[in-house]
């Protein structure tokens, strides 16, 4: 079956061409993707330092047909050999979902062939799958983007139980606050890591937020105010010296975060007693965590898996590919042609 991924939840508009055959012969998921097609909003947003929801849907509408063709001519093949449509239904911003879902029911119903609605977190929380070592069910995920930061148990596919989240912030948004203060622009996580590698350890003790709270719950609001505590505080007395403040502060942001997003894992998978952890979204690229994630695992004898690098941020494959795995399970859109998006959809119950 070949499924066509639309993905249009926030800034990144994401097209694919995935092929479920070497899936289905047991084969390696990753084999599957014929043609991929990507357009990031970054740079348009850039400048009012966050996304602007009216121009992330106009910016879609343009993009979504020619990266269509883009991914069809990747994938050497006509619109016409496409088996089904995977769309992103939620969540995100509304209008962004609303183009994806309208493109995706509407190309559906002309092909006449059938379509699903993905949700954005499955479809993160499957793409490690699509990785080199991918791992067998169950394991745990922890999914880290700019929206979220959950804990999950996952059993198989559509078998998801949250095990902790975060009460304010997501670890993306804890980022992306503290890359404003370090007058790094929006999206700033990438940026505050690299800056994070400048830095020198122990000058500044932040702290752990909810690290020995006993659940596997997180909170990284209080974390930002400490970054902003110490920016006031702080007076240059030249240049290097600002620099290298900024670089200091950006090391300890990251490991106070990472700490307590390591610690966490290391405690559900303890306590589930699995022997797997995936990690997902977009801060997933992180390479302090993905360190420290690899020294607990050899310590604590689990395995992590990650996403390819280039599929751990926002894209058009892992909603084909989620969208695959629940096509093959029997899933599909009814036939009906009204359809909505779910701005806000709980995973558990998707
Ligand atoms: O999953 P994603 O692409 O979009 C959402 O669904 O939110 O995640 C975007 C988030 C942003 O907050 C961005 O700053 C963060 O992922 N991010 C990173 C890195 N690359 C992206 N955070 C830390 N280190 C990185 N290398
Ligand atoms: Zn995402």
């Amino acid at each position: 079956m070949i499924v066509l991924g639309i993905e249009t939840s926030c800034d990144e508009t994401g097209i694919a061409v995935y092929d479920t055959k070497n899936w289905e012969a047991g084969q390696a998921a990753g084999l599957g993707i014929l043609g991929q097609a990507l357009h990031s909003q970054v740079a348009m947003h850039r400048e009012y330092g966050g996304v602007v929801p009216e121009l992330a849907s106009r910016d879609h509408i343009r993009r979504v047909l020619p990266l269509l063709e883009q991914a069809l001519t990747e994938a050497k093949l006509p619109l016409g050999s496409i088996d089904a449509i995977a769309y992103t239904q939620g969540p995100g911003l509304a209008g962004a979902l609303l183009v994806g879902t309208a493109f995706g029911r509407s190309l559906a119903l002309a092909l006449e062939k059938p379509s699903i609605g993905v949700h954005h977190l499955e479809g993160h929380l499957l793409s490690p799958l699509l990785g080199e070592t991918a791992p067998r069910f169950p394991f745990i995920a922890l999914l880290v983007s700019g929206g979220h930061t959950q804990l999950m148990a996952v059993e198989g596919v559509g078998q998801y139980q949250l095990l902790g989240e975060t009460v304010d912030d997501a670890a993306g948004e804890a980022f992306d606050k503290t890359a404003k203060l370090l007058g790094l622009d929006y999206p700033g996580g990438a940026a505050v890591s690299l800056l994070a590698e400048r830095g020198k350890p122990g000058r500044f003790d932040l702290p752990r937020p909810m690290l020995h709270s006993g659940d596997l719950d997180f909170s990284f609001s209080g974390l930002k105010t400490a970054v902003l505590n110490q920016v006031n505080r702080f007076s240059p007395t030249n240049t290097d010296d600002k620099a290298q403040f900024e670089a200091d502060l950006a090391h300890a942001f990251v490991e106070s975060l990472v700490d307590v997003l390591v610690q966490k894992s290391a405690k559900a998978i303890k306590q589930t007693g699995y022997r797997d952890l995936v990690l997902a979204g977009g801060v997933g690229a992180n390479k302090q965590l993905r360190a420290a994630l690899n020294a607990r695992a050899l310590r604590d004898q689990f395995q992590v898996h990650y996403p390819p690098l280039q599929l751990c941020t926002d894209n058009g494959v892992m909603i084909a590919f989620a969208g695959a795995l629940r096509l093959l399970a029997g899933h599909q859109d009814s036939t009906s042609a009204a359809f909505d998006v779910k701005p806000r959809w709980d995973l558990t119950a998707a």
